[in-house]
């Protein structure tokens, strides 16, 4: 049978990753030279590396079984599998921020909210049942006010510096974020066995 695949969101959080696997007795070697390989044999399992919109992608289709991608992501993804493990890294907070002082609440205006997560920045003001503008922003999104662009931006924040340093201030906390562990859900039937080994070695790593 083909080898359990593991797809890892790469980038800042895929040290920790590895840290992780080799806390779990999985040899990384091949993983820390992979050169520019993509699909990466590390023993019983292939890892996949890819951009955590991808990961939620692959995961969700079946072609991997398990993927360790951001809460950030999922939110904004959503999609049909099992959210199953919270890796407790690569924790940050989503937040609304505005410029310092700024009463975004006041006056009649539809607002103008500027975001890499247009779902989640949508969703939150849904629920508020306060309508606005969502203007997507691929990255640096702390710009958009500072360039009038937006009233207020819907944001990742881990140490407050980006705002701080840029006279931004948080407005409102949204959601704690982690990395998780998702299993596609056919895997979870299909391949019970491998899926629950791998995830008894990860709570072992975390006793
Ligand atoms: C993230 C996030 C904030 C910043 C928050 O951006 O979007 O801009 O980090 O971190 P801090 O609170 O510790 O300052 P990232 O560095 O991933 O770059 P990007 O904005 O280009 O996506």
């Amino acid at each position: 049978m083909n080898k359990i695949k593991i797809a890892l969101t790469k980038g800042r959080l895929e040290k920790k990753s590895v840290e992780l696997f080799e806390k779990m007795g999985i040899d990384c070697t091949p993983l820390l030279n992979k050169g520019r390989k993509l699909i990466i044999p590390v023993g019983d399992y292939d890892i996949i590396l890819a951009k955590a919109a991808d990961v939620i992608t692959y995961v969700e289709h079946g072609v991997c079984d398990i993927g360790f991608a951001g809460k950030d992501t999922i939110m904004e993804s959503g999609g049909n599998f099992y959210e199953v493990f919270d890796l407790d890294y690569g924790k940050c907070k989503f937040c609304l921020a505005a410029k310092k002082g700024a009463d975004f609440y006041g006056g009649y205006n539809i607002k103008r909210i500027a975001t890499k997560y247009p779902h989640v920045a949508a969703e939150f003001f849904k629920k508020k049942g306060m309508d606005v503008q969502i203007i997507k922003i691929e990255g640096s999104v702390e710009l958009a006010p500072l360039l009038s662009l937006s009233d207020a931006i819907v944001d990742l924040v881990e140490t407050g510096s980006t705002l701080r340093e840029n006279g931004l201030e948080v407005i409102e906390e949204i959601a704690d974020i982690s990395s998780r562990v998702i299993v596609n859900a056919a895997s979870m039937k299909l391949r019970k066995d491998e899926i629950d080994e791998f995830l008894q070695r990860l709570n072992a790593a975390y006793a």
